[in-house]
């Protein structure tokens, strides 16, 4: 059971000053019957809210995924850039990204308010297989493959955790890392000797970026998605 004022709290609907008003004014109903007190409890899992004569489906866990495009920065603000919180129209409180994308980078970005789960997603003991797209300015030698593979050290002094590459052309390539450190890809093509010239995102996990989104697009996870991705 759930006070209706705190469920349109953390649905996005404002203040509680703002929750409030919304609810005295008579356009909040629940199972049909219109309710104005703002401290009325209900079963937020299985009665039937509506406001304004839409229904509002409850949960205290959102997930989403973005085809985040180039531009906009994996945060929660910024003064200056578009975050990916601003690509999705979801006023859940509490969201945030799953792990960084840089600005330059495209492709798919995690958003949730499940904290346990980033933790779980993040975490370097848990080994998390993220796969990217990359183009590359000068092609891989069998060597830089095998040092790749093996774990590179980028930086003079960072080793790599062994990376699966899979060759496309010589300007491009998918590579699958199990860790995040920062820009690591980018590092890992200039430890080659190389340069990112185009970076996308097309995994996290069991994951998979959904071809039909085009950049800026964003869905909910489906309730397969999300059990494969928690397990
Ligand atoms: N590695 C990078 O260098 N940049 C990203 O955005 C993600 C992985």
């Amino acid at each position: 059971m759930m006070r209706i004022d705190k469920c349109l709290a953390h649905l996005g609907y404002g203040t509680r000053k703002d929750v409030k008003k919304i609810i005295r004014s008579g356009i909040v109903s629940i199972n049909g019957v219109i309710c104005t007190k703002e401290d009325f409890k209900f079963d937020e899992e299985n009665d039937e809210l509506s406001i304004d004569g839409v229904n509002v489906l409850y949960s205290k866990y959102v997930y989403i995924m973005l085809n985040k495009p180039q531009g906009v920065i994996s945060a929660t603000e910024d003064g200056l850039h578009e975050t990916v919180l601003n690509c999705i129209q979801d006023s859940t409180k509490g969201l945030f990204p799953v792990g960084r994308l840089d600005i330059d980078t495209e492709g798919l970005c995690l958003i949730s308010n499940d904290g346990q789960l980033a933790h779980d997603l993040l975490s370097p003991k848990k080994h998390v297989a993220k796969t990217y797209y990359v183009e590359i300015s000068n092609p891989l030698t069998s060597e830089h493959i095998k040092l790749l593979e093996s774990g590179i050290t980028i930086d003079g002094d960072e080793l790599c955790k062994p990376a699966n590459v899979k060759i496309l052309t010589d300007n491009s390539l998918e590579l699958t890392i199990m860790e995040g450190k920062f820009h690591q890809v980018k590092r890992m093509m200039i430890a080659c000797d190389s340069e990112v010239t185009y970076l996308k995102r097309l995994t996290i996990g069991s994951l998979v970026l959904d071809s039909e989104l085009e950049l800026g697009e964003w869905r909910y996870l489906t309730d397969q998605e999300l059990e494969s991705l928690k397990q």
